[in-house]
């Protein structure tokens, strides 16, 4: 099969138009990774070049030998991406230590994937062994009103959290674990990996302070769902803020307990705090 007519293509590739349209792309603003599944490597393989050399990750990802991803590529802007897939995505192989990859097709102009590899490769390597390989998607986007809350708000995850989820009676449902954040770092490399990937054992969300978030999930519309519903509740939070500092009424504690028990969801006791 031709690797643009595969369905795993096409939903990567919609995500990232998606995602430019809801603004949170601005250049070449974000990264996207897919952990492809062996019956999907097998039916795009014939396209496959192996003559690229092996370049370290910048970490190790022990848990991640042997697997195939695609990725968006470093400096490509996700406008593009539908545009003009081969020269701005690529898929790639990880060697049988974990610490190198190659890439296989795509990204056919030259280039690299996203600098942000190694935050995708360590949040997929917590991710796959925490939800037994069911979470495929890791999803790096610049949303607007996450990082502007990160400019009047405690840099914790609990305050996050319990403001995210007053913000939309749904969202303790969609994020019952709640939202990670890490303190301003610099990006790309491998600390701010470890500090993401930390928190992804924890939480599906990790904000990034001034820079954006990185979602987690099982395929292309529930990550890109809950990357949506934490950025709905983050406008909404921004605009009350705006109107009025402080919230003449809002969802209380109870009303929490209440909900988790109705829709049979557990929710951490760390954000149920008297307020
Ligand atoms: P890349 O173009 O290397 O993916 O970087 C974009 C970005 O958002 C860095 O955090
Ligand atoms: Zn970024």
């Amino acid at each position: 099969m031709r690797v643009l007519d595969a369905e795993f293509i096409k939903g990567f590739i919609r995500l990232a138009t998606d995602g430019f349209n809801q603004g949170w792309h601005e250049r070449n603003g974000g990264n996207l990774t897919y952990r492809i599944k062996t019956e999907e490597v097998n039916s795009v393989k014939e396209n496959f070049n192996t003559n690229n050399p092996w370049m370290p990750i910048g970490t190790t990802v022990k848990g991640l030998a042997l697997e195939y991803f695609l990725v968006t590529g470093s400096g490509k802007f996700f406008r593009n991406v539908e545009l003009d897939p081969e020269v701005n995505i690529a898929i790639i192989e990880i060697d049988e230590l974990g610490e190198h990859y190659r890439i296989l097709w795509g990204l056919c102009e030259g280039g690299r994937p996203t600098s942000e590899l190694p935050s995708h490769l360590m949040n997929h390597e917590v991710k796959k062994q925490q939800t037994n390989g069911l979470h495929r998607v890791i999803y790096h986007c610049h949303t607007t009103n996450v990082i502007a809350l990160t400019f009047v708000l405690p840099l914790t995850d609990e305050v996050f959290t319990r403001e995210l989820w007053e913000m939309a009676t749904e969202c303790p449902v969609v994020f019952p674990d709640g939202v990670g954040v890490v303190s301003w770092m610099v990006p790309g490399g491998r600390d701010i990996a470890i500090a993401t990937s930390e928190l992804m054992k924890k939480y599906d969300v990790a904000i990034w302070a001034h820079h954006g978030i990185f979602c987690s999930g099982m395929d292309f519309d529930l990550t890109f769902g809950l990357a949506h519903t934490v950025e709905k509740s983050a406008e909404i939070l921004v605009k009350v803020l705006s109107i009025r500092p402080d919230k003449l009424q809002t969802i209380t504690t109870k009303n929490f307990r209440d909900l988790a028990h109705d829709f049979k969801v557990t929710l951490p006791e760390q954000f149920l705090y008297e307020k």
